[in-house]
């Protein structure tokens, strides 16, 4: 349904400035426990609540939504939390310009529900949630003391919301915001290694993409990687590690791209004898996804399978980091299947970052088999067999794997965690009836 309400449809500062002209500081939207309707915190705001109940796919029961102005420089801070029977809501927070409070919301509400397919289907026990916050284009966030002042701020809205939702590094972010999120708040993740925390997740994120890869190639009957090509788009932190990775395993050609000369220079450099060749390219150039090759792999920006580009793919097989690849999860899912093009669904494959991050407080191990089980062949929910279990139940069904595996992962996600059962919902509810709102 279009929004149409001025709440919804102007932009996040716009909201702002009606939240202090009501003199508020905080607002929620929270199912009601009797009636189920979701109802907003304070009166004047229940026009949000009522777009987001109807927010057609991208509103699936989220069991509560919390916002807060920064405690300076103006800046609209959410916190999504979808589904928490495995546990406590987990994934990163988004530090992005929206233009209105719909696309904010709507990215909020989207991003939870990926994060609860993610973290379910990787066998974790952790619930779904996302943190957004919308740029106020009146602040400089490139000013590191901007930044520090902003995360402090959101490291206070995890604490005042009780450990429902545990934050992490998203796009936008760094570790070094983690850091300053974690001086107001244990709950968040992705900390630096000096803090205890588990440090860049790139290359166990690669090798989740390698592994996704010979599943497919595995499912396919076409044998191992080696001798195959490979395309890999965006040289970046996952791609220049997993070029390395796919060489080792005795690829017959890696064909790579970026968009960025000295990425594409120092890559030429560093693979320079093997099998490897690099093209930069524009930014909007989407005719190199058309490269002939037995895998591709976008390891750069969401988005690139669509109606432009799912004609001219000549890949068999789709596997790369890169989040939210489909641009439509379902149109551009069955696009692929239609086609014959084996895709492995990106949260399957890239979890790595989100799984190295959420076992931060199980401490580390050399070799860590809470680490390594996703990325071999025997654990049930590790990245090998699951996606072999996509592959399986889709080919039975001739439903694509995308839709596929997010009907494995919900089934996942409702399970209760085996020491804390269900227990967002009572935290909700206690904050609530504490008056978090004010
Ligand atoms: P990055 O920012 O280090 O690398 C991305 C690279 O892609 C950069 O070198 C950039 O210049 C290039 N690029 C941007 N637009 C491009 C385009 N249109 N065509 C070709 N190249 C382009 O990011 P990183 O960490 O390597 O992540 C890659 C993707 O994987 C992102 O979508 C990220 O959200 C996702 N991801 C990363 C994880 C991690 O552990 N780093 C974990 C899970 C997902």
């Amino acid at each position: 349904m279009p929004a149409t309400h001025p709440l919804v449809t102007r932009s996040p500062q716009a909201l702002v400035e009606t939240l202090r002209g009501l003199g508020l500081r905080r607002f929620c939207l929270v199912p009601d426990p009797a009636t189920g309707a979701l109802v907003a915190s304070h009166p004047a705001l229940q026009p949000l609540a009522d777009f987001v109940a109807a927010a057609g796919r991208d509103f699936e029961g989220h069991e509560g939504l919390f916002f807060q102005i920064s405690e300076r420089h103006d800046t609209l801070q959410g916190a999504f939390v979808h589904r928490t029977c495995r546990g406590q809501a987990a994934g990163g927070v988004r530090y992005w310009a929206y233009d209105t409070v719909e696309d904010y919301l709507r990215d909020g509400l989207r991003l939870a529900m990926g994060m609860t397919h993610k973290n379910a289907l990787a066998g974790l026990w952790w619930g779904g949630g996302k943190g957004v916050m919308a740029r106020n284009p009146a602040v400089d966030r490139d000013d590191p003391g901007v930044r520090a002042d902003l995360y402090r701020d959101y490291g206070a809205l995890m604490t005042s919301i009780r450990g429902c939702y545990v934050t992490a590094e998203d796009v936008g972010t760094c570790v070094t915001d983690m850091d300053h999120i974690f001086e107001r708040t244990r709950f968040t993740t992705c900390i630096a290694p000096a803090l205890g925390g588990s440090g860049n997740p790139s290359v166990p994120t690669a090798r989740g993409v390698v592994a996704g890869m010979r599943a497919a190639l595995e499912h396919l009957g076409a044998g191992t990687l080696e001798g195959k090509t490979v395309a890999v788009q965006g040289l970046g932190n996952v791609g220049w590690p997993l070029v390395g990775m796919l060489l080792d395993a005795g690829v017959a050609r890696i064909i790579g791209c970026d968009v960025d000369e000295g990425r594409v220079a120092s890559a030429r450099d560093r693979f320079a004898g093997r099998p490897f060749e690099a093209t930069l390219i524009a930014r909007d150039d989407e005719s190199w996804l058309a490269t002939d090759c037995d895998v591709l792999a976008p390891c750069a920006t969401g988005a690139v399978l669509n109606p432009r580009t799912i004609p001219r793919l000549r890949a068999r097989v789709v596997c790369g980091a890169a989040n939210n690849q489909l641009e439509d999860p379902e149109r551009d899912d069955r696009a692929l299947h239609e086609r014959g093009i084996l895709y492995v669904p990106d949260f399957l494959t890239n979890r790595m970052g989100i799984v190295t991050c959420a076992d931060e407080q199980a401490g580390y191990v050399p070799g860590d088999p809470l680490i390594e089980r996703h990325l071999g062949r025997d654990w049930e929910h590790g990245i090998h067999r699951a996606a072999l279990r996509v592959f399986a139940e889709s080919s039975a069904t001739g439903r694509p794997p995308g839709t596929t595996a997010r009907a494995q992962a919900d089934a996942l996600s409702r399970e209760p965690h085996p020491i804390f059962g269900h227990r967002g919902p009572a935290i909700i509810r206690g904050l609530v009836d504490d008056g978090w709102a004010g």
